[in-house]
């Protein structure tokens, strides 16, 4: 084993290709070389209050994505922040030496405050302070994040740094290994692909509504009449395409460019290969839904075990704290 791997999701509930494409996928193959640690974050999710009836629906409905995916509780940790309640503890700890100053130069703070200006909550500035004692909770080496993560992976190591040098040698310098899947722009070929946005594909949504949705996707905007050439290099279609079936992208972009080909054809064939690549998650996840107990049983014994090594890092950090 090269290391452990920690990371954390909110949980948006049912995920979308461009959450597995973007982070999901790694997350699984990550799986086989390393010990992951892969938890939702669900005290996270209260900083924004938003839809609180929906929070638990939201949780299990994301194990179970996870589950179908690929992550596999026999090789990995997969657990729900709040279920090991030692991050809290670790939080507070480190809120006292964590300058108010960094927090609030973060820029996810800086745009919440702005997106929510009547709810700029204690637990927002802190958002990163509990993002970091997620990680540092298990001693992880790595942290597999998209770009945007960035300046919180970066405080992350501040935090760190300063503990090692105020308080004693503890916690290693978690690294941030960015994903390298592209951007994956959502079905309003402009976003990146987002629940909230409302330009999604959800994985386990059925083929006919992945063909419904695939159907209202923009394509090139200048190809208004089905004799016009396209340009498939703007084309969320074919970005699509890409991810699903590479081998017919030379012939597709041919095609598009000499207009032989009309857009409601070419979504119709993502929609094919979308819905082929997907039957056996789809299977899976069906499956593994109906096996009453068993979603429970995988949360109660990530906790559990994730609890262990909680445990053991508090009582270190309590101790150099002189709090034992
Ligand atoms: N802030 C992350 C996000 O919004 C979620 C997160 C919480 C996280 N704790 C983490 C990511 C620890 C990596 C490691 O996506
Ligand atoms: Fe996009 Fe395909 Fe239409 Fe070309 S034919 S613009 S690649 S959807």
């Amino acid at each position: 084993m090269k290391g452990r791997v920690f990371s954390g999701a909110r949980p948006t509930g049912k995920q979308h290709i461009g959450n597995y494409l973007g982070a999901i996928q790694n997350y699984v193959k990550l799986q086989d070389e390393y010990e992951c640690i892969y938890c939702i974050v669900d005290i996270h999710a209260l900083t924004t209050l938003e839809d609180l009836d929906q929070l638990q629906p939201n949780i299990r409905e994301m194990m179970l994505d996870w589950l179908a995916a690929g992550l596999d509780p026999e090789k990995s940790i997969l657990f729900v922040q709040s279920h090991v309640p030692e991050v809290t503890e670790l939080h507070t700890l480190l809120s006292m030496i964590t300058p108010l100053g960094w927090l609030l130069r973060v820029p996810t703070f800086k745009e919440k405050a702005r997106q929510q200006p009547e709810n700029v909550n204690y637990g927002l500035v802190g958002y990163p302070v509990l993002q970091t004692a997620d990680i540092i909770l298990y001693k992880a080496n790595m942290v597999p994040v998209g770009e945007d993560q960035l300046p919180h992976l970066e405080l992350a190591r501040e935090i760190v740094r300063r503990f090692n040098n105020l308080i004693a040698p503890v916690f290693p310098e978690p690294q941030a290994k960015l994903t390298t899947a592209p951007m994956i722009r959502g079905l309003d070929g402009q976003n990146k692909m987002s629940k909230s946005l409302d330009n999604h594909i959800e994985l386990a949504a059925t083929p006919k509504e992945t063909e419904k949705r695939i159907k209202t996707a923009f394509t090139d905007p200048q190809r208004k009449f089905r004799t016009d050439p396209g340009r498939p290099e703007v084309c969320n279609v074919y970005d699509l395409h890409g991810f699903y079936d590479s081998e017919k992208l030379e012939e597709i972009s041919q095609q598009c460019r000499a207009a032989t080909i009309g857009c409601v054809d070419c979504k119709k064939m993502l929609s094919k290969e979308i819905n082929n690549a997907m039957e056996p998650f789809r299977e899976r996840r069906a499956e593994i839904a109906m096996r009453s107990g068993y979603l429970e049983e995988v949360m109660a014994d990530g906790a559990e075990r994730a609890g262990v090594i909680a445990k053991e890092t508090i009582r270190e950090v309590k101790e150099k704290m002189c709090l034992l």
